[in-house]
């Protein structure tokens, strides 16, 4: 098997401790699977911005497109950095120029003692947002006028493409048929948004046509969020546009444990793709060795599965798993560990997992 470079962006705040962790996990499984896994350190972030006024240059862009097979990125944001300026070229520039449309966010309950919802159990809580990453009201277009006057007006635009909709619904399909899931269910507003939502809505009942093994439900948005609460287990897959994603997945996030477990991928498949964990650089919390990495080693193993190694996901989710049940885990957590302890007790467990129940 050729090698498989991943580019590391171990980025602000609580990244770097993280990315060690998620870097050492994943590279104790791969000696294991004996994955050609090859990681290359970058170091853009706010430091590198604030010092060289560098955010991503293009060269950078380019390499990252032409010789890499994924990005993993630990998290962006300084305090130094109000506007986030480094933020938006390296992380939503990515996510643009490498046209990465699939924002996929499992939420899957890896211990009971996680979910807020009353008797839930692991077998209710399983299932995956696919978000649209590329349109809706994300594409900056918009303005505000007379700003500042009584008579101010503000205007953003929400653009949907025939091309953008129907490919996030297949891929929520596809996605489905490869991991033997029987349900995909669209939420949006259309009942509301009747042009831009009234898109989704054609698309997603021509692309169910083609899979007729899959149940399609549609739900609106505000109701999915209550359906959620009540009656996760009804889920498998779930496909939504940009906002309404972004929202929902952090809803679901909640369901299953929170901040410190939330993995995402930014993914156009069969290329470059971006693996970062949901929460953001916490800056209060950085170089003290007291942050979760847990959500970047969910992440890493979301990585590896799309890179192909889906036994080796396995095994770095059951490590998790084991470190969740045994309370190898962080503060946040209710553990008594620290970053670092965390990692060295994920490779433990990565070379002992526990016997087959
Ligand atoms: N994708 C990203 O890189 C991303 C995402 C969200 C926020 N941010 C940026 O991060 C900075 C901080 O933002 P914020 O405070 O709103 O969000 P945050 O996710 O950094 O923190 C929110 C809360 O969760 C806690 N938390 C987050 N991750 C944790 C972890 N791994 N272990 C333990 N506790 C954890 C924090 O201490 C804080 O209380 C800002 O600059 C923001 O813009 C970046």
């Amino acid at each position: 098997m050729s090698v498989q470079k991943i580019a590391v962006i171990p980025g602000d705040g609580i990244g770097p401790e993280v990315a060690a962790v998620g870097v050492q996990v994943l590279e104790a499984v791969a000696e294991l699977h004996d994955l050609p896994l090859e990681f290359t350190w970058f170091d853009f972030g706010a430091e590198k911005y604030l010092a060289e006024g560098v955010t991503l240059p293009q060269s950078a862009f380019e390499d990252f497109r032409d010789n890499y097979d994924a990005i993993y990125l630990g998290a962006l944001g300084d305090p130094r950095v109000p506007d986030m300026a480094h933020a938006k070229d390296i992380l939503l520039g990515l996510r643009f120029r490498l046209d990465l449309y699939v924002n996929l966010r499992p939420a899957r309950l890896l211990h009971p003692a996680l979910t807020p919802l009353k008797n839930k159990t692991p077998d209710d809580l399983d299932f995956v947002i696919l978000r649209e990453n590329t349109e809706g009201l994300y594409v900056g277009i918009g303005g505000r006028f007379k700003q500042g006057t009584p008579d101010e007006i503000a205007i953003n635009e929400m653009v949907q493409t025939r091309k953008g909709v129907e490919r996030i619904v297949r891929a929520a399909f596809e996605w489905a048929v490869e991991n033997e899931r029987k349900r995909v269910c669209m939420a949006d507003k259309a009942n509301v948004l009747r042009d831009a939502h009234g898109l989704w809505q054609d698309v997603f009942v021509e692309v169910a046509e083609e899979y007729p093994d899959i149940a399609a439900r549609h739900l609106y948005a505000d109701v999915l969020a209550m359906e959620l609460v009540r009656a996760p287990e009804d889920f498998d897959v779930i496909v939504t546009g940009n906002l309404l994603g972004d929202v929902l997945s952090d809803l679901s996030a909640q369901l299953v444990g929170g901040l410190g477990l939330a993995p995402s991928g930014n993914i156009h498949p069969g290329r470059v793709s971006l693996f970062e964990p949901v929460h953001g650089s916490a800056p209060p919390l950085a170089g003290k060795d007291i942050a979760n990495p847990l959500a970047m080693v969910l992440t890493g193993a979301q990585m590896l599965e799309f890179l192909g190694h889906g036994e080796a996901a396995m095994a770095v989710e059951a490590a998790v798993v084991q470190a969740l049940r045994e309370h190898r885990v962080t503060r946040d957590l209710g553990g008594e560990l620290g970053t670092r302890a965390v990692g060295d007790a994920l490779v433990r467990f990565v070379h002992a997992p526990p016997p087959a129940a």
